[in-house]
């Protein structure tokens, strides 16, 4: 039997690459060739191909999924998120499409933490001045942030990341609250306080953290009305998805010092970056580190290979089926 073709639009981790190799007539992106931007390049490369490894970012769109070729049976996304993967328009196309859950989780609710301890202890104003050679030396008012000790935590999302903030922030004696669709169930919750509307959720806490997923019913979620909800000296995170943020919204708020800091990961159009961040010290600007662990990208790997195995070799339902 003929191994199953595999498109793979980008580099991925050796042992991951290795493992494909093994079990599938492979086409891979060794130097991370930018074509992966294009839309048209990869439904090219894809002829004669059974499947698509793809990944956060690529422009797997309705005219993408329109111009692959009859012989591609399903696409699996290197990433938990699929806002860049037009699901319906592969379903009607009796594609399977597939996401990587839970192998991600924790490695994405550190970054946010990072991101949430970055921008109450001032780090990366801090760290700027050290490689400036401007520090002087210690001083009793230099750099002064705020504790997480006490404060409250908004988890906007209380899916898996959420979820594991939620763990990670009560060692850090914080309170949680979180505003999603549903309570969860009070095992889940371990505690957490649900907020079934918005005014609640926003007026009450100190620190929100953001984990829903892209899309048009997210989209600049955090606006100007949102944020004048939130107590003055509020931080703000993202971990998510960055097009849930309206930019010029949360940069007037970090300028007027009504936010009094944030830490984002993910932007909108990325790696595009709105410029007015660039200016601001009060805000930590990490690359969408979320889940870039050894561990957790060759995890990510096998579970995306995990899907595509079931669908092209053993002719069987994939685990981790989205849409
Ligand atoms: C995901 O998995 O959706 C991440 O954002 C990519 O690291």
């Amino acid at each position: 039997m003929p191994k199953p073709v595999l498109l793979i639009t980008r580099k991925l981790p050796d042992a991951i690459e290795a493992r494909a190799a093994r079990d599938y007539e492979v086409r891979l992106n060794p130097d991370d060739a930018p074509w992966f931007r294009d839309g048209a390049e990869i439904a090219k490369r894809a002829q004669g191909a059974d499947g698509i490894l793809c990944a956060a970012g690529d422009p797997m769109n309705a005219a993408t999924i329109a111009a692959l070729p009859a012989s591609v049976k399903c696409i699996a996304t290197f990433s938990v998120g699929y806002d860049h993967l037009d699901v319906a328009a592969a379903k009607a196309r009796g594609i399977t499409c597939t996401n990587t859950p839970e192998v991600l989780s924790f490695a994405t609710a550190e970054t946010a933490m990072t991101l949430m301890l970055m921008a109450a202890r001032r780090a990366g104003e801090g760290e700027r001045m050290v490689r400036a050679g401007k520090w002087e030396g210690w001083a009793p008012t230099q750099l002064m942030g705020v504790t997480l000790e006490g404060k409250k935590l908004g988890i906007l999302g209380m899916g898996r990341i959420g979820r594991e903030l939620a763990a990670m922030a009560r060692g850090f004696r914080m309170e949680i609250h979180y505003r999603d669709i549903n309570p969860l169930p009070a095992e889940a919750a371990q505690g957490a306080i649900y907020h079934d509307n918005d005014d609640s959720f926003l007026s009450t806490i100190d620190v929100i953290s953001m984990h829903v997923p892209g899309g048009d019913a997210t989209r600049k979620w955090l606006n100007a009305e949102r944020l004048a909800k939130m107590k003055p000296g509020h931080l703000v995170v993202n971990s998510g998805r960055g097009g849930s943020v309206d930019d010029a919204a949360l940069v007037a708020s970090l300028t007027s010092g009504h936010t009094r800091a944030a830490g984002l990961d993910v932007y909108d159009g990325e790696p595009k970056v709105f410029p007015g961040y660039f200016v601001l010290e009060n805000v930590a600007l990490l690359p969408h580190l979320g889940s870039a662990t050894i561990e957790v990208r060759d995890a990510m790997g096998h579970r995306a290979l995990e899907n595509l195995d079931a669908v092209l070799i053993h002719k069987t339902p994939a685990p981790h089926a989205i849409g």
